[in-house]
């Protein structure tokens, strides 16, 4: 087991994490059990100097009892001489976040950074999906009210909506052709035609649960099943859904041998799919959760291959992790 690798991650802040949930929290908790060191930014906290990319950190020990994490002083620290960066705040993906990943170019094969910067600049959530269109219910992008109505008449009357930069089910919605609100929801989504919006064939499978399949490199980590309430289309943690055990189908793994390639070329390392009725609905990337009821439900440590993944890259850059000054 490879020891003292020095972890920069790059989320929220830590007074929005709840330990129980969150991956990113999972994964600190892995990290300091391997006998790694963690240290705590936010992208703001990112910053170039002389043509190199540094952040203010703060070293952040978590605990699973109150008080939850604890924060050092601060200090700068040049990323490409950490072991690792893990990229792990929430969406939205807005400007501040696109210059992140830009920000962190610089440090592109000096450290390992997880997930690609260019491949979380270029995988919007919802278009990256569309690469893998063949596994998708029928989609639609567009910010036209009158295409969009005439597309959920092609469906059949009824439809799903979504906002391009949504997270948590945020904006997501079901319109139908009889709703005397349609019109109106359409224009409140679409800026009355300034914004793009989604529109997507509604699964009824969906009753049953929205499969997040968590992926490491390609590979099946294991998958929730997230279960709507009854009076809600969403079945996101988030707004109220409940989170079950499942298998992966056959089928399932199909679809995730087929789009594996491409997520590998994009860097794409830590992933989560939402699957509905064995269909594709989005691809997850830039801070996929799940990892902790997942690592209930199977009764072991799912951000342990993670972490070891990690552990395996950074002794590839640097076979002596231990030199590492910071
Ligand atoms: N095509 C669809 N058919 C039925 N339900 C859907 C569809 N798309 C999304 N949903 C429901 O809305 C929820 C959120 O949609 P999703 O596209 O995953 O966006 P978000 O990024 O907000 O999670 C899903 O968990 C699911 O319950
Ligand atoms: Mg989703």
């Amino acid at each position: 087991m490879v020891r003292g690798m020095r972890l920069v991650y790059v989320m929220d802040p830590m007074e929005r994490v709840l330990p129980d949930k969150d991956t990113t929290f999972a994964f600190l908790r892995t990290s300091l059990a391997r006998g790694h060191e963690s240290f705590h930014c936010e992208p703001r906290d990112v910053y170039l100097k002389d043509g190199d990319v540094h952040a203010r950190v703060r070293e952040v020990t978590v605990s699973d009892a109150s008080p939850y994490f604890k924060m050092g002083d601060p200090r700068d620290v040049r990323l490409a001489d950490v072991s690792a960066v893990l990229v792990r705040k929430d969406p939205p993906f807005d400007a501040e976040y696109l210059y992140l990943t830009l920000m962190l170019e610089r440090a592109r094969n000096r450290t390992v950074i997880m997930n690609d910067p260019r491949g979380l600049r270029d995988a919007n959530e919802k278009l990256y999906t569309l690469h893998f269109a063949r596994h998708m219910p029928r989609t639609m992008v567009t910010s036209d009210r009158q295409r969009i109505l005439d597309f959920v008449d092609e469906l059949g009357g009824e439809g799903v909506v979504k906002p391009l930069d949504g997270a948590g089910g945020s904006g997501v919605m079901m319109i139908s052709k009889t709703d005397r609100n349609t019109r109106s929801i359409l224009d409140v989504l679409t800026l009355e035609g300034r914004r793009l919006a989604m529109v997507q064939e509604y699964l009824p499978k969906v009753r049953e649960g929205d499969k997040r399949v968590l992926l490491l490199e390609g590979q099946v980590l294991g998958a929730i099943l997230r279960v709507p309430r009854a009076d809600d289309l969403r079945s996101n943690i988030h707004v109220g859904g409940t989170v079950e055990p499942c298998v992966v189908t056959a089928k399932e793994r199909e679809i995730v041998a087929d789009i594996a390639p491409r997520l590998l070329e994009d860097g794409l390392v830590f992933v989560g799919l939402d699957m509905i009725g064995e269909k594709l609905t989005e691809v997850n990337v830039t801070s996929p959760t799940g990892i902790q009821e997942l690592s209930r439900h199977l009764g072991r440590d799912m951000g342990e291959p993670v972490i070891q993944w990690i552990e395996q890259r950074a002794s590839d850059f640097r076979p002596n992790l231990r030199s590492i000054p910071v």
